[in-house]
């Protein structure tokens, strides 16, 4: 095992920080944008598309009302419930009471919408809602399903509950045909919407894992480091969104690597300062790749500061002290850590209890903030 003081000089030199990684770019894969064949098959695919089915969930005990809903969703030409596309093929499932309907929604099958009746058995509505809402703040795609609810209980403070609970919308009982299409027509539009920004999100961070997992030394390191800062944050007590936040940035906080040539990344001798300057646009270059879309906003910023140094030597901006955003101190701790406890292609990965001893004696160095380390020591050792 290496020896911790050693490592210390190798650690605090951004050089051999930044060194750890080896991208290859798969030069023979390439894109033919060109070919004539593109109308049809792309016409192919997106009828293929089409013919997915919207799943809708009825969660209804009362047989006759049930089948109502179905039959008016059934019923309607499929163009009036959607705004862009001309045919949406509606799968249908009646859940006749609320431990059904969350066997469902916990099932393989993907939910797109649910109509929830209020008063079912086994298990009422509100607390249907509120188990579905719960997975939601741990990033569950079942958290996001829309809901519309349904019930013969029209008092406002049984409305309002229903929606502080998170219920998307709600129309009373008996139904009126055209307002229940309307509303059931917004929400699925809701959902096509969140589906278009969450494919956005997972391409950018399946592309952050691919980008790193072609090389053996920096196979795993943004997952382990996502992982490992989502902990870190809810140790610390942050609100459940900034764990998330944390999660997602660092996922992507080393995306913009794949903008440095191979042979850079995998100099072993001293960078020039050109180079140099090229390495560490990479947190700009990352912050960039994630701006243009809105619900990565927050990650663009943190992920910008990941490399800024307490004492304001960092970059790309040199700020110190509290003008490093506060996520972003947190995420290069956790980035910190797990580059020390990895292998490298210039030494050996340090032992927990080595890079423990390295944060110790360097918590006042001024490249982290001392406070937020003593935290991830405790961390650490739990
Ligand atoms: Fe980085």
């Amino acid at each position: 095992m290496a020896d911790p003081v050693k490592m210390l000089k190798l650690v605090k030199n951004d050089d051999a920080f930044i060194l750890d990684k080896l991208l290859k770019h798969d030069k023979k894969s390439s894109c033919n944008f060109g070919s004539r064949h593109v109308s049809s098959s792309y016409k192919k695919q997106t009828d293929e598309i089409d013919k997915i089915p919207f799943n809708i969930l009825i969660a209804e005990d009362n047989k006759i009302n049930a089948e109502l809903m179905k039959a008016i969703i059934e019923s309607s030409a499929p163009q009036k419930f959607s705004i862009n596309e001309a045919s949406v093929k509606f799968n249908i499932i009646i859940a006749e009471d609320g431990k059904k309907a969350l066997d469902i929604v916990f099932s393989p099958i993907n939910i797109d919408l649910i109509i929830l009746d209020l008063m079912m058995p086994l298990i009422n509505g509100f607390d249907v809602l509120e188990k579905i809402r719960s997975c939601g703040s741990f990033g569950n795609p079942v958290g996001n399903i829309p809901v519309l609810i349904v019930s013969a209980l029209n008092e406002s403070s049984i409305i309002s509950k229903g929606i502080e609970l998170g219920a998307n919308d709600y129309i009373a009982k008996p139904i009126v045909k055209n307002i229940f299409k309307s509303k059931v027509n917004s929400l699925i539009n809701l959902k096509k919407l969140h589906d278009t920004l969450e494919n956005s999100e997972n391409i950018i961070m399946s592309l952050a894992l691919a980008i790193e997992a072609k090389d053996k030394y920096t196979s795993g390191h943004s997952k382990r480091v996502s992982i490992l800062a989502y902990n870190f944050g809810k140790y610390l007590g942050l609100h459940k969104e900034d764990c998330l936040l944390l999660k997602r940035a660092g996922c992507i906080h080393d995306i913009g690597k794949i903008g440095i040539p191979n042979d850079i990344l995998n100099k072993t001798e001293k960078l020039s300062d050109n180079e140099l300057n090229l390495i560490r646009n990479h947190s700009i270059t990352s912050s960039d790749i994630c701006k243009p879309l809105i619900s990565l906003k927050k990650e663009s910023y943190i992920v910008r500061y990941h490399h800024e140094r307490f004492d304001g030597n960092g970059y790309p901006g040199e700020l110190n002290c509290q003008n490093i955003p506060y996520l972003s101190r947190v995420l290069s701790i956790v980035d910190s850590y797990d580059a020390m406890t990895s292998d490298r292609p210039y030494r050996q990965a340090l032992t927990m209890e080595a890079a423990l001893f390295i944060f110790e004696n360097e918590k006042n160095s001024g490249q982290w903030d001392p406070e937020i380390v003593n935290e991830f020591i405790k961390f650490i050792n739990l």
